[in-house]
């Protein structure tokens, strides 16, 4: 069968965790995939995995830094030459980084802003002018529950997913104000089984920032499997929603302290 006649995702940060949990459950319906990560072993991994589910889908991994804006650009020409098509744009790369936020050096600051933030932006200005063309398109977005709570010692993630519900929104309603065929979806998971802590680092000893990192290791190593995650995102999906809420109790609870909170103002 010719590949622009069968549906086509990409996903980012495809070589690990929640990204690969969305490609494998995108490839057990059929869908062909283009892959993007910078982590050239562990994406291989994945390519292996999904070839031995799926073998009948068309996987094309791509090695890219989604913080250069030249390999976005040619992730987005290289899918629609090869599959002439893309139905779902997954943002899913990303990374954590903690500390004291006034500590936290410039450069720390700006890589987590644009693995988390600039990434999406970046991705939304190579593929959007094509799925207009193509008259169809889904972006979905993997913020975090941290982009509606600000957390101590995560200020970077904090803001970066904050930044990222926003853009999402405003995205959105920027897509629905001129009648335009595209849609947006944005994930707010909890915790979620990954490798993500893997390069938290310590710092110096600080015992708040520590206490932290032992704290979110424990709470990622118990949070929800990423495959079920995957399939709550795909369920989202097919309901087109806009809000996908895969830890819903956390986040009530959490925004009625917010809510209490704001009572006094
Ligand atoms: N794990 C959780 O508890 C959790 C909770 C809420 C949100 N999220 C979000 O889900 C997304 C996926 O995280 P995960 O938990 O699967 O982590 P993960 O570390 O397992 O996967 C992230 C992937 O992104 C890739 N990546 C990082 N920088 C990149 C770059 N510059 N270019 C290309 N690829 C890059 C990594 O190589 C990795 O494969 C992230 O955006 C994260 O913030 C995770």
């Amino acid at each position: 069968m010719p590949l622009h006649s069968t549906p086509c995702a990409v996903v980012t940060g495809a070589a690990s965790g929640i990204g690969r949990a969305i490609a494998t459950a995108f490839a057990a319906r059929g869908v062909n995939l283009l892959l993007a990560d910078i982590d050239r072993a562990a994406l291989d991994d994945t390519v292996r995995q999904l070839a031995e589910i799926a073998p009948e889908v068309h996987v094309t991994p791509v090695i890219a830094d989604l913080c250069r804006p030249d390999q976005v650009a040619a992730l987005a020409s290289r899918t629609f030459e090869e599959f002439g098509r893309v139905d779902w744009l997954v943002n899913c790369a990303g990374m954590l980084l903690s500390g004291r936020s006034w500590e936290l050096d410039e450069q720390q600051w700006t890589r987590l802003m644009d693995v988390n933030l600039w990434s999406v932006v970046r991705a939304a200005r190579a593929f959007v002018p094509r799925m207009l063309q193509q008259g169809h398109g889904h972006i979905v977005n993997i913020a975090s529950l941290a982009g509606m709570l600000p957390a101590p010692w995560l200020a970077p993630y904090t803001v970066s997913k904050h930044g990222l519900v926003a853009y999402s929104e405003t995205l959105q309603q920027e897509f629905q104000a001129l009648s335009l065929p595209l849609r947006v979806s944005v994930v707010l998971p909890g915790p979620v089984d990954t490798g993500i802590c893997r390069h938290i680092e310590t710092h110096g000893g600080d015992a708040a920032v520590d206490g932290t990192n032992t704290y979110l290791r424990g709470m990622i190593a118990e949070g929800m499997a990423p495959d079920e995650l995957a399939r709550i995102v795909l369920a989202g999906i097919d309901q087109k929603q806009f809000w996908i809420f895969p830890h819903a109790d956390m986040l009530k609870a959490a925004l009625r302290q917010r809510h209490d909170m704001l009572q006094g103002a």
